[in-house]
């Protein structure tokens, strides 16, 4: 199976990574033959129909060079869109970083693909914040796959479970904290004492906030989110104008000490009830779903099953590398390449 992967960042490489590292698991167990054969980055393109040399890319990527510095295979200054369209392949993985203003570049590396008749693993929330429905639409007229596991919970399968253990119920609610970095901050204010801003360096430190942290902490991340969730699992073609967004910059060390006097947390929750919302929420501290530190946890309420909890991480390169070949597997699973 041939795969172009468009950005090429923390996620982009573990991907590479497990990929090289399964390889022969994925051969024996799946019959799945995964060849890297285009790479795009911020400084080019490094490209093989014969399959990249994962060890070299990574190397290089290592070194902080880009992909284009790749031996022989490298073109400097080409695109994510040149990549799709010169180079063959069954799969295109988008990984570019997220927009939620206008979807791009990632909305037109998908059309692009879809209309090459490529099926498409995206990572990048932007493009179903903003388009699930069309996206979806372009998809099925195109006669592709959209698979996008790894956009809600990293590596934890909360889309999965709502889609598939849940299919024969009827779902009539769902919650989730859905974002890690705003859960850390919470948490780290509630545990000591700290102040929002104090808590976000704390979590910029660490790696955990988005390039742009206002995605997380004003709550758009957590937005799209419930968008892609709403859209898939529960039918609402929504898009992130939808959401009545709420982020945390304004809890304060007292709101987290009122809350704890209840025997509650303030987490941001997103909810899909009726309507779509995000916002700083009092939840009870033995609620299921009241989770500490970065993790991210999803209640589904559903009409017979009643109410269910998933719980684990929400980002990180290998969790999301899990989720990525999840999709791989699942498409290859639909289509006689191997
Ligand atoms: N910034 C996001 C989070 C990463 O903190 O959950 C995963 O989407």
């Amino acid at each position: 199976m041939r795969i172009v992967i468009v950005g090429f960042g923390t996620v982009g490489q573990s991907f590479c990574k497990v990929l090289h590292e399964r390889r022969r698991e994925l051969i024996a167990k799946y019959g799945l033959n995964p060849k890297v054969v285009a790479i795009s980055d911020t400084g080019g393109v490094a490209a093989d129909e014969t399959g990249l040399d994962i060890p070299k890319v990574l190397e290089l990527k290592k070194a902080k060079k880009s992909v284009a510095a790749l031996e022989g295979k490298g073109h400097k200054g080409k695109t994510g869109l040149e990549a799709i369209e010169e180079n063959e392949a069954e799969v295109v993985v988008e990984a570019t970083p997220t927009n939620i203003e206008t979807g791009e570049p990632g909305i037109s590396h998908i059309e692009k693909a879809f209309k090459l008749r490529r099926n498409v693993i995206t990572v990048n929330k932007g493009p179903l914040a903003l388009a699930f429905p069309a996206l979806m639409e372009l998809a099925r007229y195109n006669g592709v796959m959209l698979k996008f596991s790894g956009t809600v919970g990293g590596g934890t399968p909360i889309l999965e479970f709502g889609k598939r253990c849940l299919e024969a119920d009827k779902i009539l609610a769902i919650r989730g904290i859905l974002n890690g970095t705003t859960n850390y901050i919470l948490t780290e204010m509630d545990e000591k004492g700290i102040s929002f801003n104090e808590g976000l360096a704390s979590a910029q430190k660490l790696g955990y906030a988005e390039a742009n942290p206002s995605l997380d902490v004003d709550g758009w991340d957590s937005a799209a989110k419930c968008v892609i969730m709403a859209n898939f699992l529960v039918g609402i073609d929504a898009t992130i104008r939808d959401v009545d967004v709420k982020g945390i910059r304004d809890v304060t060390p007292k709101d987290i000490e009122k809350a704890k006097a209840k025997g509650a947390a303030v987490k941001l929750v997103a909810s899909i009830d009726g309507k779509l919302s995000v916002a700083p929420v009092e939840l009870k501290r033995n609620d299921p779903m009241c989770v500490g530190g970065a993790l991210n946890s999803v209640k589904f309420i559903s009409q017979y099953a009643g109410e269910e909890v998933i719980v684990g991480k929400g980002a990180g390169g290998s969790e999301t590398a899990s989720a990525i070949l999840r999709d791989l597997l699942e498409i290859r699973n639909n289509i006689s390449v191997v």
